[in-house]
């Protein structure tokens, strides 16, 4: 895990040593980046958010947005050689790392013996990765007994636990914890929430540009609910900045998709028919998700 967390900050890795993984994950916003897009080492950005990361050791179906990497050792070396985004060369980094003693003994701490290959970096990446836990917020703490929600979060906690009944309004939820439901506040399954309607060249298809099955164009994968109040800009390109924004995506009723989920079908054209006060309560309760043990503890920050 020290290993890792070096290797996670060094920006050795990067193919003119300018960039590191922890630039664009990073710890103060649940380890995402801040920006729409996250700008590479040679100034050019991707059409995707960076993700945020905790919690990937519970992580079952994939790797990025659209699932294309199956588990994380492998996918944890991909940044490094994406010419968007730290464009080194594996092996150039490995005589990198050779030369600096430091690693030649976290290494040999690590592994045994000295030798550095692709697959140690991977699993010592990795290490660090699935190290990353959050599971201190003040929701956390309330399950626990340990704190109360205010008005206006418990009536955000209702909401969001509670089935949308558009035949019986005075019991209808917000229906958000079929999709982020569980500890995790995800189902790790990838979904078309309704965010693009039509799905031109130019637009990112998701799990379909993995699979190429056309029932998987416009899914993505759920993300964790956790940490959101940190984590934005929102959605697998960054396209909203608030979560009032979401909450009225979701309110609106303009979900009309290919491959919409079909816990989704009830609020086509109608919405959720959430009241001001609904959004307001809601959000307050996503705010509630937010662990500041995660973004501060130091075992996770840069150790240079
Ligand atoms: C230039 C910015 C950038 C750098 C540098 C970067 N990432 Fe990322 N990361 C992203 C973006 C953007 C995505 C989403 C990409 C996609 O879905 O196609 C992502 C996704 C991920 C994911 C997938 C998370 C999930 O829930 O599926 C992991 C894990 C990850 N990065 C780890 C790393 C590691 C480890 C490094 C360093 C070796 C690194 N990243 C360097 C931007 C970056
Ligand atoms: C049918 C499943 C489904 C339901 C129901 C659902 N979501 Fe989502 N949600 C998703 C998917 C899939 C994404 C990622 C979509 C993308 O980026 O293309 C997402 C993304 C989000 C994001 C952005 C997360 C990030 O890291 O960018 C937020 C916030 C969010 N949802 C909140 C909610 C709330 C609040 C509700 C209830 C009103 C809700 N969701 C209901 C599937 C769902």
């Amino acid at each position: 895990m020290d290993l890792g967390r070096h290797l996670f900050y060094d920006k050795k890795l990067s193919g003119d040593n300018s960039m590191a993984c922890g630039n664009c994950h990073l710890q103060e916003n649940a380890f995402t980046d801040p920006n729409q897009f996250s700008v590479g080492i040679h100034q050019m950005s991707g059409r995707r958010n960076s993700m945020a990361l905790f919690n990937i050791a519970y992580h079952r179906d994939g790797f990025f947005w659209d699932g294309r990497v199956a588990n994380l050792r492998s996918q944890v070396l991909m940044p490094i050689e994406d010419p968007l985004e730290l464009d080194a060369d594996l092996d150039a980094v490995i005589i990198k790392l050779e030369a600096d003693p430091m690693y030649v003994e976290k290494f040999t701490a690590a592994f045994g013996d000295e030798e550095i290959t692709r697959e140690r970096i991977g699993l010592a990446l990795e290490q660090f990765g699935f190290s990353i836990i959050s599971k201190d917020s003040k929701y956390d703490q309330y399950l626990q007994g340990l704190a109360s929600l205010t008005a206006s979060e418990e009536r955000g906690r209702q909401l969001f636990f509670t089935e949308h009944r558009p035949n019986d309004p005075d019991n209808s939820g917000a229906d958000c914890f079929h999709c982020h439901g569980g500890a995790l506040f995800t189902n790790n399954l990838f979904m078309d929430n309704g965010l693009d309607t039509i799905f031109g060249t130019d637009t990112d298809k998701g799990l379909y540009e993995f699979t190429n099955s056309t029932f998987d164009i416009g899914k993505f994968k759920v993300p964790s609910l956790r940490n959101i109040e940190h984590s934005g800009p929102y959605m697998h390109d960054g396209r909203f900045t608030t979560l009032e924004e979401v909450v009225e995506h979701y309110n609106s009723g303009s979900v009309e998709s290919p491959n919409l989920d079909p816990n989704m079908h009830a609020i086509v054209d109608h919405g959720l028919g959430l009241s001001e006060q609904d959004k307001t309560d809601l959000v307050a309760f996503l705010k509630t998700l937010s662990d500041d043990v995660l973004r501060t503890n130091p075992e996770y920050a840069s150790p240079f």
